[in-house]
């Protein structure tokens, strides 16, 4: 989950290198560092910290040169410092390497490498690449990377300099991303399009096990075999402003008030006319094999995860497949999960995270198809399924997702119509109501969003003592209250939980006194009147109640001591808008305690290892 670039060209390359790794910042940032190729040698500036440290100390020694690598780190094997940050050189500092992913032998390559003589300075995993190259070096780095990556087991997207050969990197991929991106007379490596797209909208998506040899004037793809790989031009169409704060405090914030269009991008042409009609031909699978499916496994983690549950439920309700919903650290292991009958739903932001990845995989190794819901065209999730379903949520930098939960579900819900649809499990009214009420919930986001966001600030200050959360919701918003109290949790660093509310009884009442708080959403359907007798239960113990409940619903108001107000839709689509206002609320919570919110400790965006 470290960012990577590297530059070769006329413009200062430093600074070339400094803006790539800024738009990486949200990869990984507890150090960072740069080498530059300058009159004939290597120049390694490296600093722990943020990378504005990095930067002061290169606007000091502004180190001149047409061609250089960056690294933004979050650290895997060894404590932040700046030993350990990245580039990573071999015993002479000949050979520069920035690396992201896990070398997982490198402990038996170091002791090898080692025992030959060589010097190690790091407690990284990365340092047994740059000794590798040195090892295998005759004056060809392109040969010795080859050589190297017989030895390594692991995954990497690793970049690599020689002060020996002027204005060459050398880079490779196995299972963490990698493009090159297209100049003129300049080019770029690097692992996230963001950091390459303020010079080119022009790149090519490097695939596992390749590796590119790039030069100002030219970037050759090939397997690492040596093997020469035509590649497709992957055209970028993201407008670099797109990526901006829009002079909002923080990236999460804006991404939040950004859901409504998100929202509307996910539908975009996928609903149609006034009947109306859904078109998802997107995701190739066959009639015959929707029809098939005897059983669902959402494939995802965290948020992406809750996503899944929330979609889950929906499928469950309107064609009576039964979801499985596990985190993909876990179902990795859980091998009994796929077969030919099964259809994996991968969800992912990114579409790089690993543990996501392993699942899939496996999946697909047991028979079981995997359709990916991701944001990132051309990801690895994107490109390891066998079909997709982008939420065209747009960039998503604050390390908290937001945007990209609401799309996700959103896409869920889709897909849950189609398989309905062709399974002949709903009626063609009921599916047009729902199609027509999903049409709504852009603007339904909107309303919201400029009614309630003031009354949310304010219940956040309101709650400002409060240091123990309870989150609460039944049926499809048992996956709410998940959200919710990961979202505090990670960004206000405040202890909250999330439980299905019907669980209360059996354990976590003990916990509800006057300094907890609980927040539910109780949305009017089918689990409303038992939603209301659980926060009876809360305010008999002295808890205190925040409830998202719909407009115009009087009763709340008697189990509630304070209300958010959401617009009415259909219970199976109200996760959706229950979701906002539990990301408004952290939000505000966090920004009041004064917490990072765009990178809260320990976390970082894209979580490319296991
Ligand atoms: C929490 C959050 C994480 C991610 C998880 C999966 O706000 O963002 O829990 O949802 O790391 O990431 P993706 O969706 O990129 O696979």
């Amino acid at each position: 989950m470290c960012g990577i670039v590297g530059y070769l060209g006329p413009r200062t390359t430093y600074e070339v290198l400094l803006e790539g790794l800024r738009r990486l910042e949200y990869r990984g940032y507890d150090s960072a560092g740069v080498a530059i190729q300058v009159n004939g040698h290597l120049e390694v500036i490296k600093a722990q910290g943020k990378l504005s440290v990095l930067a002061d100390l290169l606007a000091q020694r502004k180190p001149e040169g047409r061609s250089g690598i960056g690294h933004t780190r979050w650290a895997t094997h060894g404590p932040p410092s700046e030993i350990n940050s990245h580039p990573h050189c071999d015993c002479e500092g000949h050979i520069a390497v920035v690396h992201n992913g896990i070398i997982e032998n490198y402990l038996e390559l170091r002791e090898k490498l080692q025992a030959e003589g060589h010097k190690f300075k790091s407690q990284t995993d990365t340092e047994v690449i740059p000794h590798l190259l040195e090892k295998y070096y005759r004056g060809d780095l392109e040969k010795a990377m080859q050589r190297a990556l017989k030895d390594i087991q692991g995954s990497y997207a690793a970049v690599a300099l020689v002060d020996k050969q002027p204005g060459l990197i050398v880079a490779a991929r196995q299972y963490s991303p990698l493009v090159a991106g297209i100049g003129e007379g300049e080019n770029f490596v690097a692992s996230d399009i963001p950091a390459i797209l303020k010079f080119t909208r022009k790149a090519y998506l490097i695939d596992n096990g390749e590796m590119v040899v790039v030069t100002e004037q030219n970037i050759d793809v090939k397997t690492i075999e040596g093997k020469s790989v035509k590649k497709p031009v992957f055209q970028v169409k993201w407008d670099a402003a797109m990526a901006e704060k829009g002079g909002h405090k923080h990236f999460m914030i804006k991404e939040i008030l950004e859901q409504p269009d998100a929202l509307r991008q996910t539908i975009g042409q996928r609903i149609r006319g006034r009947g109306p009609t859904l078109n998802l031909e997107e995701t190739k699978f066959s009639d015959a094999f929707l029809k098939r499916i005897k059983k669902i496994v959402i494939i995802a983690c965290g948020t992406a995860s809750y996503a899944g549950m929330a979609g889950g439920y929906c499928i469950e309700r309107l064609c009576g497949v039964p979801v499985i919903v596990d985190v993909a650290s876990e179902l990795q292991h859980r091998e009994c999960m796929f077969d030919k009958s099964t259809l994996g739903i991968a969800i992912s932001q990114s579409g790089e995270t690993a543990d996501t990845l392993q699942a899939i995989r496996m999946a697909r190794r047991q028979g079981a198809k995997v359709l990916a819901i991701t944001n990132v065209i051309g990801s690895s999730v994107a490109r390891e399924s066998d079909s997709n379903l982008y939420i065209q949520a747009g960039p998503e930098i604050g390390v908290a997702s937001t945007k990209a939960y609401t799309s996700q579900i959103l896409a869920m819900l889709l897909f849950a119509m189609k398989l309905a649809e062709v399974r002949g499990a709903i009626k063609p009214a009921r599916l047009r109501g729902l199609l027509r009420a999903i049409k709504k919930l852009p603007d339904q986001a909107a309303e919201f969003l400029a009614k309630e966001a003031k009354h949310v600030k304010r219940l956040a200050k309101k709650y400002l003592w409060c240091k123990r959360y309870l989150y609460l919701g039944r049926g499809p918003n048992y996956s709410t209250a998940m959200e919710g109290a990961l979202k505090l949790k990670e960004i206000a660093y405040i202890d909250a939980e999330g439980y299905a509310a019907g669980e209360m009884k059996h354990g976590p009442l003990a916990l509800v006194t006057e300094e907890c708080t609980v927040m539910s959403a109780v949305v009017e359907g089918e689990h409303y009147e038992k939603s209301l007798g659980n926060l009876q239960e809360i305010r008999a113990r002295g808890g205190k109640v925040i409830a998202i409940a719909n407009e115009g619903d009087a009763e709340i108001e008697k189990y509630a001591d304070d209300v958010i107000r959401i617009p009415k839709t259909d219970e199976l689509l109200s996760p959706v808008l229950a979701g906002i206002p539990v990301q408004l609320y952290a939000y505000h919570v966090a920004d009041m305690l004064g917490c990072e919110i765009d990178q809260p400790r320990n976390l970082a965006k894209s979580v490319t290892v296991e």
